[in-house]
Formats: structure tokens, C-alpha cells, sequence
């Protein structure tokens, strides 16, 4: 069977070639199931059974970019806006310690409100009162700006490239640039920072071709951490009629990417959650070890709509927490502890 000698390929030598990813990429039925089966197995043996988890904290969802999915866009009208404050982030990333959380992502629109200034003053302040590690998920900015949130102390920074399809990123992100943010995640890396980075499954005109690229930059990028999701439609963007993303060819990339990239964090995304009650169970049992329940109030919550139907979002922070945990205890895995640094990171040190 020529899925085995590919699967063998990527066990022994976490490589494999274009049509090798694309052959993964179209297999079905126990075919299929051998790829999440090989993904499981290498997740054991390189980061164990620990699942982390990130608090999530999504401080505005004010955006100036147009991206044609997302409902944070600045078009849309009906979407509804906030702003947290620098003393409101600082008491949702104490109550996340509180509760447990190690980590927290800072998560925004692209927000040009936060200026450098007031990011590093709300990263020092955290640093300051908690022991956790602090992601950013805030997009593009200058050099010197991702320069100064290290020097305050950002441990990881969160950016998908969405697309490596330039003609399908300039058609979804008008007045974008494709080379600029693949030059801003360079930066990220060469910064320090733990670098994330993934793309998103089944925007209307992606191919399997498509997404073998995607997965190749992933793996060029050296990524730390890898988000990945599918697309959901939004009814208040231009993508309204288009058919979400699959949930299938999600684990498949998950699982390809955890044999290429067996150490890197991958977490089963609440995108993948969203379209499927049963999403970030079949993520974690195909080679993903992270998830990041949000650990905002319910007011907040409601407000930060990248896509209709997102889970959780009427529940409050602790019950979530426990909800998840009860999720990662009946998979017969643990909730890890300490700050969960991507192994990926930890050995090129
Ligand atoms: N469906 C799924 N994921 C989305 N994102 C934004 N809008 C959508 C959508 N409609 C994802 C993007 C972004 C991340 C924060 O959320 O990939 O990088
Ligand atoms: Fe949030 Fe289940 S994970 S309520």
C-alpha cells in the first residue's frame, strides 16, 4: 500500500515531497485513518500526553483590515466593538492564573489604538503581577515594534499567513501584501519570539495544491506552533454563501503536519470545535496537543465574532476550564503543567 511507505517516509525522516503531502491529502477511508493513526503515534512519542492550555483574551475587536472572512472586518457595520482596557487585561490574565493557565494570548483585531507604548506597558504589567508566558495574536506591525514587546517581555507570537496562494491572499485581504507579512513573521523569528503560524482550510478556490503549499511554508517557516482551522462563512461578509471549510481535510493537514513538524505545538482549534461537537476531540486524536479556551467575560465574548456559531461562548471562564478538562481526561491524556514551550523551540536553543 503506497499511504504505509509514505507514512513510513515521514515517521523516519519528517520530510516528504509535495505529491507525497498531496497523495495524504486525498486519502480517505482506512487509508485515511492509517495517517491519523501514524500522526497519534508521533504525537505520544514526541510531546506526550500533556494537552496545555492557553487562556485566551481577546481585547478588541476593533479591525482596520478588510479581510473578506472574517467578521472583525471594518465593513462590517453590524459587528459590534470593544476595547479593553490596559487594568481590565491585566485582571482577566491574573483571574487565567488563577484558574490555572500558564500562558496567556493576547488577541486583537489589527488595532492601531494599541499603540507600541501601550502594548509593552500592558505585557510588563502582566509580567509583573503573574508568572505566565504571554502570547501575541495582534498582526502586522513594524520591526521596531516587535522588537520592543520582546524587549518587554512577549515570549510567543501568533500569526496565520492564511493563504500561500498570492492570487487567493491579495483577493481576500485588500490592501494587504502577502511578502509583507511573510517579512514580519521572519522578523518574529528572528526576534526570539516562539513563532505560530498556520493558515486556514477550504476558502472558496483553495486546492489540495493549495494546501500542500501551505503546509510545505509552514515547515520552511520552522514554526513553532502551527494554527490551523477551517473556514467558516460569516452572513455580514462577502464570503456569506460560500461552503465552510472541511472538517476532515482539517485533521488530515494536522495530522501531516505533526509528521513533519513532530515537535511543534499544534492546538485543535475552536474553529474545528465550531463546525463539529466532537472537533477538538478528533484534533487532539490526530497529532494536536493544545487547546485555547477563551478566558474573557461572557459580555466580551459575544463581541469577538471571526465567525458565526463559535463554542463556548455562552459559557463563563471556569466552567469552560473544566468542561475542557474533562474533554482531555476522557481522551485518556492530562492537562500539562508549567508553560508548555514548544519542544520545537526548546531543542534549537
Ligand atoms: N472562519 C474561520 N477562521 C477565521 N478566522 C478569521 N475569520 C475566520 C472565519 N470566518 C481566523 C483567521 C485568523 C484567526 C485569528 O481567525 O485565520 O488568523
Ligand atoms: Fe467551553 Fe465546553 S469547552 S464549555
Amino acid at each position: 500500500m503506497k499511504v504505509k511507505e509514505i507514512l513510513d517516509k515521514a515517521y523516519n525522516e519528517h520530510h516528504l515531497t509535495k505529491d507525497e503531502i498531496k497523495f495524504l491529502l486525498n486519502s480517505e477511508g482506512e487509508e485515511k485513518e492509517l495517517l491519523f493513526e501514524y500522526a497519534d503515534r508521533v504525537r505520544k512519542e514526541y510531546v506526550g500526553d500533556d494537552v496545555y492550555l492557553r487562556g485566551l483574551i481577546e481585547f478588541s475587536s476593533y479591525c482596520k483590515n478588510d479581510c473578506f472572512y472574517c467578521g472583525l472586518r471594518r465593513s462590517n457595520k453590524e459587528a459590534q466593538r470593544y476595547r479593553m482596557q490596559e487594568d481590565e487585561i491585566v485582571e482577566v490574565a491574573k483571574r487565567a492564573y488563577d484558574m490555572g493557565y500558564r500562558t496567556v494570548v493576547l488577541q486583537s483585531g489589527e488595532d492601531p489604538y494599541y499603540t507600541k507604548d501601550k502594548v509593552c506597558s500592558i505585557i510588563k504589567k502582566i509580567k509583573e503581577e503573574v508568572d505566565v508566558a504571554i502570547t501575541l495574536s495582534i498582526g502586522e506591525r513594524s520591526y521596531e515594534e516587535y522588537k520592543a514587546f520582546r524587549e518587554a517581555g512577549a515570549d510567543r507570537y501568533l500569526m496565520r499567513f492564511e493563504t500561500s496562494n498570492r492570487e487567493l491572499y491579495q483577493k481576500y485581504h485588500p490592501g494587504m501584501s502577502f511578502e509583507n507579512r511573510i517579512e514580519c513573521l521572519r522578523w518574529i523569528k528572528s526576534l526570539g519570539y516562539e513563532l505560530g503560524t498556520g493558515f486556514l482550510i477550504g476558502l472558496p478556490g483553495q486546492t489540495i495544491d493549495d494546501l500542500a503549499n501551505d503546509i510545505l511554508l509552514v515547515y520552511e517557516l520552522d514554526s513553532d506552533m502551527i494554527g490551523i482551522g477551517p473556514f467558516i462563512p460569516h452572513p455580514h461578509t462577502p464570503l456569506k454563501d460560500a461552503e465552510a471549510g472541511s472538517v476532515d481535510l482539517t485533521l488530515k493537514c494536522i495530522s501531516i503536519l505533526r509528521l513533519l513538524m513532530p515537535d511543534s505545538n499544534i492546538p485543535a482549534t475552536t474553529a474545528l470545535g465550531t463546525l463539529d461537537p466532537l472537533g477538538r476531540q478528533k484534533g487532539l486524536k490526530c497529532g494536536a496537543n493544545i487547546v485555547m479556551p477563551n478566558v474573557n467575560d461572557l459580555k466580551y465574548k459575544l463581541k469577538y465574532e471571526l465567525y458565526p456559531g463559535k463554542i463556548c461562548i455562552n459559557e463563563d471562564a471556569t466552567k469552560c476550564r473544566g468542561c475542557i478538562e474533562s474533554i482531555i481526561i476522557s481522551l485518556g491524556r492530562k492537562v500539562g503543567q508549567g508553560f508548555g514551550q514548544s519542544r520545537h523551540y526548546e531543542l534549537k536553543k
